[in-house]
């Protein structure tokens, strides 16, 4: 019994030894592959992958004439840590093509050792856009290894066959992933938010959109423009509104939670009277043409974010109140000249008539002469 147990354990011990040190590498960064030995004299350091010369080192020196070309200038040995044991290597500015299982051989007078080391790389994401264009809402994740996956859904929540999918997964020289995964919107756009979740080895992310209706708004007139969004905490995330009308989008302002005042830039504090706590902006002063234009909301903490669109209308500021003058100082002219013709017409029938009994007299009157 007691002799099993120790059997097993030594079993154990076997394996774990046999079992590669798995190293997590970013692209682009330095990397640590770790490699210790006995100490002793007369070191031999001979870092591969699989048949590669990564690095060699003996007679006191680096080898780098036997090193293979895609590892030129990148590798390092700690040489004044050798003599301690110290065969660890310094990968620098590491690829994706770097991925793979290294051995590090090392030998003494006192004699060999190998052991083997897995070497991950991974590039995660940055950050994940979500857009609009045409009635299809589309993710697109950028510079990443592995290739995230990418799923949909919706709130309220529709069958998942109902939503049209593409996916386009392209890889670059570097072997750094493009993503971007489109969903068709449904029929009724505005009563959907479009959630696309994706997910890679280091976590997931979150990122939605939900274009509302357009606002048709009048000059002169204060505006709310909503931003609803499904946050579940709304601690810790940061609020933009963005305008793009017939130019470039431009930021209107920002707020962090937990700041009472938003940021807002110039020259938009002519324009924005203030946001309500659930995000809505309010707009003043409005004007015409220049304010017209779609109106985006963001809500963005750690690896989420929500954004909401708004097209508005601004109606025919300054040019509609002239129109208005224009008619109503023509019907007033007109009501003038009624009263007008009305008056004279009246007292010219008067007159027409109080004149008339000379004539009449003398008529009238002649008879009697
Ligand atoms: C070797 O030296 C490097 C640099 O100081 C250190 O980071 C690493 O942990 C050492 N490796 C071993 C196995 O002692
Ligand atoms: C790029 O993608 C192709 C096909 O998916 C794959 O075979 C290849 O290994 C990838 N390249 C890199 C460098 O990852
Ligand atoms: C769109 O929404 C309206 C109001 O909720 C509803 O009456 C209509 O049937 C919906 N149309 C479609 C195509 O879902
Ligand atoms: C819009 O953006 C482009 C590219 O960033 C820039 O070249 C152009 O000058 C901008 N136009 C305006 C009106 O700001
Ligand atoms: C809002 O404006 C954009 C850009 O001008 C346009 O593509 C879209 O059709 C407009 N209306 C709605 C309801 O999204």
């Amino acid at each position: 019994m007691h002799a099993l147990a120790v059997t097993i354990h030594f079993m154990i011990l076997m394996l774990a030894g046999c079992q590669d040190v798995q190293v997590n590498c970013l692209f682009s960064e330095e990397c640590l592959l770790p490699c210790s030995f006995t100490i002793s004299e007369e070191e031999v350091i001979h870092w591969k992958r699989q048949d590669i010369n990564v690095h060699s080192f003996y007679y006191g020196t680096d080898q780098l004439q036997v090193q293979n070309s895609q590892y030129n200038g990148r590798t390092y040995l700690f040489k004044d840590l050798i003599a301690q044991g110290n065969a660890s290597l310094l990968l620098q500015r590491t690829k994706i093509s770097d991925e793979g299982q290294y051995s590090c051989y090392t030998s003494t007078t006192q004699g060999s050792r190998e052991v083997f080391i897995s070497v991950n790389v991974k590039a995660p994401i940055q950050f994940v856009v979500i857009e609009r264009t045409d009635d299809r809402v589309s993710c697109v994740i950028e510079g990443t290894y592995p290739a995230p996956h990418v799923s949909w859904s919706t709130y309220p929540p529709t069958a998942l066959d109902t939503l049209q999918n593409w996916n386009q997964a392209t890889n670059n020289s570097e072997g750094l992933y493009f993503v971007k995964s489109t969903v068709k919107m449904l029929e009724n756009l505005s009563e959907h938010t479009y959630i696309c979740s994706v997910s890679t080895t280091d976590g997931a992310w979150t990122a939605s959109l939900r274009q509302l209706g357009d606002i048709h708004g009048k000059a002169g007139q204060t505006l709310p423009i909503p931003c609803p969004v499904q946050k579940s905490s709304l601690q810790d995330f940061t609020l933009s509104w963005t305008f793009k009308g017939s130019g470039n989008a431009s930021l209107m302002l920002q707020q962090d939670t937990g700041k009472a005042q938003p940021d807002i830039q110039p020259p938009w504090e002519h324009w924005v009277q203030g946001v309500s706590g659930d995000g809505s902006l309010l707009l003043q002063n409005l004007e015409g043409p220049e304010l017209t234009g779609t109106y985006t909301c963001l809500f963005s903490a750690t690896r989420t974010q929500h954004l909401v669109k708004t097209n508005i209308t601004i109606e025919g500021a300054e040019s509609g109140n002239v129109i208005i003058t224009a008619v109503i100082i023509v019907a007033v002219i007109a009501v003038i000249i009624a009263v007008a013709v009305i008056v004279l017409w009246k007292t010219g029938r008067l007159q027409k008539s109080s004149q008339p009994p000379k004539a009449d007299n003398s008529t009238e009157m002649s008879p009697l002469k």
